[in-house]
């Protein structure tokens, strides 16, 4: 299950991933859980594995700037940003492009997306392997500390992930800096290794910087376990439930999952004043789409 970084191993795991397999690997910060982020239910493995309780939006690892600025809109700012300190732990928070078939559940359904160029050849290797950009994590189970080394991630994710490449210690060990460029200048929503001379914005959460800003919601009423639509409500099935449109109609959680943003934007969009929902088993990834329902609900 732990393989040494190097050429067979790299090739295990870019087939792992194509397959919509998560793989643990090596970043200059900490280890990260890396998946295919244009596959949803590749990214939606990520959160099973790490027994996340809910979605928050994670960030897209690339290969080159030009891969960026097909994800992402950068500013002229942006551009000398990430010049400047590419590949390294910047993360750049920007508007993300239509068309850019990066998961809805990359981005947790906001406008926005978190997007950075490692510098660990081992991530920069499976990059180039996999050819696409990589949704990743830190590879530690949920509420544990992020991991360092290969070790840790074995002993917080060990059976629950089908490999880890072992490229030793992670020269920084701290997570990236990130930082939200928009028409307001930047924002500094985590600390990290790249110091900016930016103060900590504090319009999020003080529990986790960034986070209130990075909350999508639909902007009409949404009701949660509804069986059926009342009157002008946009129903979102799952399984049985039939609906206007589905989250999965065989019941497929991590399919739900995949699909959950998505749905929400979609039902926001009808012409439909409220939505409802079928009710989500309470199990497994169900707990992460229930947290974000209920966040989401009246
Ligand atoms: O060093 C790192 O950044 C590591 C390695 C693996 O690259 N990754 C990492 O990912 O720390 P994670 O998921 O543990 O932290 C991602 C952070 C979360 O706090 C999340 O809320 C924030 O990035 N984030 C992602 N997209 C965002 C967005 N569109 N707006 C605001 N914050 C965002
Ligand atoms: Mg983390």
């Amino acid at each position: 299950m732990i393989r040494p970084y190097g050429e067979a191993a790299i090739e295990a795991a870019a087939a792992l991933i194509a397959a919509g397999e998560p793989v643990a690997v090596p970043t200059e910060t900490v280890y990260g859980l890396a998946a295919d982020a244009t596959n949803g239910a590749a990214v939606a493995s990520i959160y099973a594995a790490k027994g996340r309780p809910s979605f928050n939006p994670l960030i897209v690892h690339v290969e080159t700037i030009e891969a960026a600025e097909k994800i992402a809109y950068f500013s002229y700012q942006a551009r000398v940003l990430a010049k400047a300190h590419w590949p390294g732990p910047l993360t750049l928070v920007l508007p993300v492009r239509e068309g850019s078939g990066i998961a809805s559940l990359v981005t947790a359904g906001l406008s926005t997306i978190a997007i950075r160029m490692p510098a660990h050849p081992a991530m920069q290797a499976l990059l180039k392997a996999v050819g696409k950009p990589l949704a990743a994590p830190s590879a530690n189970a949920s509420g544990s500390i992020s991991p360092t080394r290969a070790e840790h991630v074995m002993r917080s994710l060990s059976g629950r992930i089908p490999m880890i490449i072992d490229g030793g210690a992670c020269s920084v060990g701290l997570e990236s800096t990130i930082v939200a460029v928009d028409a307001d200048g930047l924002r500094l929503l985590r600390p990290g290794p790249v110091d900016l001379g930016l103060t900590l914005w504090t319009g999020g959460s003080v529990e986790s910087p960034g986070q209130l800003a990075s909350h999508y919601a639909p902007t009409k009423p949404l009701r949660l376990n509804a069986v059926s639509a009342d009157v002008d409500e946009w129903l979102i099935g799952f399984g049985a439930i039939v609906g206007d449109a589905t989250l999965s109609s065989n019941g497929d959680i991590s399919e739900a999952a995949a699909n959950l943003f998505a749905a929400l934007h979609e039902a926001d969009a009808s012409s439909k004043e409220g939505i409802a929902v079928a009710p989500i088993p309470n199990t497994g990834l169900g707990a992460a789409i229930n947290d974000r329902l209920s966040r989401a609900a009246y």
